[in-house]
């Protein structure tokens, strides 16, 4: 299948909906303890994409996949607790902003020009293993201005994931290991944290 990549801000209108609906299928290890409701997720979290951050692979106009492309120094999303506590309800949404705010608006430890941290990546359920993911980091390799690509804080658990990455020539270069207690709680044992040189 062949993808049309573009950045986010130039996408149209329903965009935003629609990576918010790929952001609600696809991290549900954070987003489980404040909804069950995957609409409801969507509907909270919709407002954090900085859009011109973000790049989205097109298909007969829909959102396939998403990542966001950022040089380290400003976030690829901003969580607004107002939001959260409107779609959450007082207590989670408070308690979501607070988990949240840490874990997804990091920024690089030592920023540089010429280095990006590629984030949210996310394919929608009904383009998984078509590519959709593959083209959007393959476009940012090649026309982003960066010569080192960085991810950060991978699972390695996460399959998907640690096969895409190897598969478009990301290497470990560091890697966390995680407590005890949450190895046992959710099965990962390392985060881990990749590389690409351009050549
Ligand atoms: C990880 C993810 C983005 C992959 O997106 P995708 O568009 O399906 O990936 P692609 O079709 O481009 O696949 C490229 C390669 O990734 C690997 N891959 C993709 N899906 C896989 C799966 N379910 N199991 C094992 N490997 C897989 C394969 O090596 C594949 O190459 P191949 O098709 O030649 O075998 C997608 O599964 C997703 O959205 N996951 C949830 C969100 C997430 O975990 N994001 C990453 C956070 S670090």
């Amino acid at each position: 299948m062949t993808f049309t990549i573009i950045r986010a801000d130039q996408a149209g209108a329903d965009v935003r909906t629609q990576m918010a609906e790929i952001f609600a299928d696809g991290f549900t290890q954070w987003l489980h303890y404040f909804s069950k409701d995957r609409n409801r997720i969507a509907k909270a979290f919709a407002h954090m994409f900085v859009l011109d951050q973000f790049y989205v692979a097109l298909q007969d106009g829909q959102v396939a996949a998403m990542a966001a492309c950022t040089d380290g120094t400003a976030t690829s999303v901003r969580l607004d607790s107002a939001q959260l506590r409107k779609h959450l309800g007082l207590i989670r949404g408070t308690f979501a902003g607070m988990v949240l705010q840490k874990e997804f608006e990091q920024l690089l430890h030592n920023p540089g020009g010429d280095k990006c941290s590629i984030e949210f990546v996310g394919t929608a359920l009904p383009y998984r293993g078509q590519g959709a993911a593959s083209a959007i980091i393959q476009y940012l390799l090649q026309h982003a201005a960066f010569k080192e690509f960085l991810i950060e804080e991978v699972a390695d658990t996460n399959e998907p994931a640690m096969r895409l990455y190897a598969k478009l020539g990301f290497q470990e270069y560091n890697s966390k290991a995680m407590p005890e207690k949450h190895a046992r709680k959710n099965g990962i044992n390392r985060l881990v944290s990749l590389r690409y040189m351009k050549p």
